[in-house]
Formats: structure tokens, sequence, C-alpha cells
């Protein structure tokens, strides 16, 4: 099968990029989520002067996507300027193993490497939702 063109996808999270709000790191991350029926949720990080508020660039646009109802989430690229790509924080897999499960991720750096990779690849033996009907 060919491989879908994610060209649409990767410019909005380059887009997104330029609206972080990085007073604290000066690090950007841009990310866009791009849904089952085309639809496209962009995100960056935005910081808190109380740090931990800080929230991450995957994590906004896959909130973006869910507080319209879209839960079908295809495809989720991250971008930073960084000499490799960079890889979700902890917190960003974790959400994205329940939030996308079946997503592809596409990793990428502004001098143009990607990566593609599954929330699987990124979080193996994820803690979950079937975890919890046990209790
Ligand atoms: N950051 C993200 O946006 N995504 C990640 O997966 C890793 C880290 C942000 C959070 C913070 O604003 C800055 O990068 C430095 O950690």
């Amino acid at each position: 099968m060919d491989q879908p063109d994610y060209a649409d996808l990767i410019a909005a999270a380059l887009a997104a990029r330029r609206q972080a709000y990085t007073p604290y790191s000066h690090f950007a991350v841009g990310a866009a989520a791009l849904t089952g029926s085309g639809t496209l949720f962009p995100g960056c990080n935005i910081e808190n002067a109380a740090y931990p508020a800080t929230v991450c660039a995957e994590r906004v646009a896959l909130f973006s996507a869910y507080a319209v109802g879209e839960h079908d989430i295809a495809a989720l690229a991250v971008v930073t300027d960084t000499d490799d790509v960079a890889r979700p924080c902890g917190v960003c897999r974790q959400v994205i193993a329940e939030l996308a499960p079946r997503c592809t991720v596409i990793l990428l750096n502004l001098r143009g490497d990607q990566q593609f990779c599954t929330p699987q690849d990124l979080l193996p033996h994820s803690f979950g939702a079937a975890h919890l009907s046990n209790s």
C-alpha cells in the first residue's frame, strides 16, 4: 500500500511550532494530529512560570481533537529543532497510547529528518484501561 501523503500534517506541525510559548526553556515543539476524516489539529508546547503546569505540544494537539469529539487519530507529527529527531516525553507517550493507540507517529526535525513509529514502539507494555477493570 502507498504511504499516505503527510505533507499537510507536517506543514501544520511546523506552523504550530512557531506558536510555541516557551519563555523558560526556549525549546519550541510543534505537533499536529490528523484524524481519519482528514481534519488537522495543531498543538505547540505552552509553558508556565509554575513549571509543572507546562503542557507539551503532543498533548495540546490530541486534547484539541478530543475536545471536539474527534477520537479517530490516524497520525501525529512532532517537530523539534534538534540534531536528531526528538522523542516524546514519558507523559506524552502514555497519553498517545490511550488517545491515539493506532496512529502513525512521525518525528521530525527542521533538517528534514523523519522517523516513523507506533505508540507501541514508544511505550511498550503500557498501563491502560484494562488494568483498572480488575480493581
Ligand atoms: N516538550 C514537548 O512539547 N514535547 C515533548 O514530548 C517533550 C518536551 C516541551 C515541554 C517544554 O515546554 C519543553 O519542551 C522543554 O522540556
